[in-house]
């Protein structure tokens, strides 16, 4: 407004975009992304026994469960309105070996906590299971190693034998983390193969080479023993090679794409969202979880106001779907 202006005619009035945020009522009409409860993923770590728990040191609030306490936790958050679960598996002591081969076992922690709850649950649950070697490697990476190296191409076979195990058990969706060229090919031809096309593909497309995972890796024991994950996972620096991660995965059979961390990927999710027709997951992972956690407990930022505005965050950049360990909290605390 230049005093020009103020000559002719009446003075000019701002633009009030305040208007439409005039009271609580109001501001609840007009707003444009909810997040509602059957959008969110609830993790859980699960140990190869009937029952028990153990502490997370770095992730206050998240304890590895026995098949007991699994199946009571998830009950109690079924009656929250959590639907749908995310399955990690840690096996026995001693039984790690150079290929993973306690992966595909089809009486692991995984299949075993499956069969539980899909025998509690039927359809009513939607259970998804992460399928890796890294958890039952001795040296901690997700594919198996020749001369030192990751063999991409013999990874696939296993990686394919833990994806079958978990779809046998009768998981509704594998979700395979390795980032191995090929793998979604090649775990949808060996579910078809064996008579289980129902079973879906949940791919961590976009998976990021990060420093989130850190309170993962104590959780899941997981940890490469030497090396580090970034021959495999992405360099945080691309935003274009996710594009392409999606399309060789949707080509290849996946039937939901993930990106993988979220927040500090809000761009990379919305712009997958414009790339593909398929429903997009965003992970919430460990790091995330617990940089807020361990801010929430030194009372430096109130948990369920940040919680509330990073779950909004990631569906209006275009999620559909968001995997949280936030998940419980954010139900029983009515922090939606
Ligand atoms: C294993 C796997 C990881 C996560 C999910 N699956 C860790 C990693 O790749 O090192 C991370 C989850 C989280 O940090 O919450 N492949
Ligand atoms: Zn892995």
């Amino acid at each position: 407004m230049n005093a020009d202006s103020q000559t002719h005619g009446a003075p000019l009035q701002p633009i009030r975009p305040r208007r439409l945020r005039t009271s609580a009522v109001l501001r609840e009409a007009v707003c444009e992304t909810r997040v509602h409860p059957a959008q969110l993923i609830q993790p859980h770590f699960v140990l190869d026994q009937d029952s028990g728990e153990e502490l997370i040191p770095s992730m206050p609030g998240i304890v590895r469960h026995g098949r007991t306490e699994l199946l009571r936790q998830v009950e109690a958050d079924w009656k929250l309105g959590l639907r749908s679960v995310l399955l990690f598996g840690l096996p026995k002591q001693g039984g790690k070996d150079s290929t993973g081969s306690a992966s595909s076992d089809p009486l692991g922690p995984v299949p075993q906590a499956v069969r539980e709850l899909k025998r509690a649950f039927g359809p009513d649950l939607v259970v998804m299971t992460d399928v890796c070697l890294c958890a039952y490697t001795d040296h901690g990476h997700c594919g198996v190693l020749a001369g030192g190296k990751i063999d991409n191409d013999a990874s696939l076979g296993w990686i394919a034998d833990a994806a079958l195990a978990h779809a046998q058990a009768g998981a509704d969706f594998v979700a395979p983390s390795d980032m191995m060229d090929g793998r979604i090919g090649a775990i949808r031809a060996r579910l078809d193969g064996e008579g289980l096309p129902d079973v879906g593909i949940l791919a961590y497309s976009v998976k990021y080479a990060s420093a989130y995972y850190g309170p993962f890796r104590e959780a899941a024991d997981s940890a490469p023993a030497h090396g580090d994950r970034r021959s495999y996972q992405m360099d945080p620096r691309n935003g274009r090679e996710a594009l392409r991660e999606v399309a060789l995965d949707e080509q290849e059979g996946a039937d939901m794409i993930m990106v993988k961390p979220a927040l500090a990927y809000l761009d990379v999710i919305s712009r997958v969202r414009g790339a593909t027709q398929l429903p997009v997951v965003a992970y919430n992972v460990s790091g995330e979880y617990s940089a807020v956690k361990a801010a929430a407990m030194a009372g430096w930022l109130d948990e369920g106001q940040v919680v509330r505005e990073n779950l909004h965050a990631m569906v209006r950049a275009g999620s559909d779907l968001v995997i949280t360990y936030h998940a419980r909290a954010a139900l029983q605390q009515g922090w939606l």
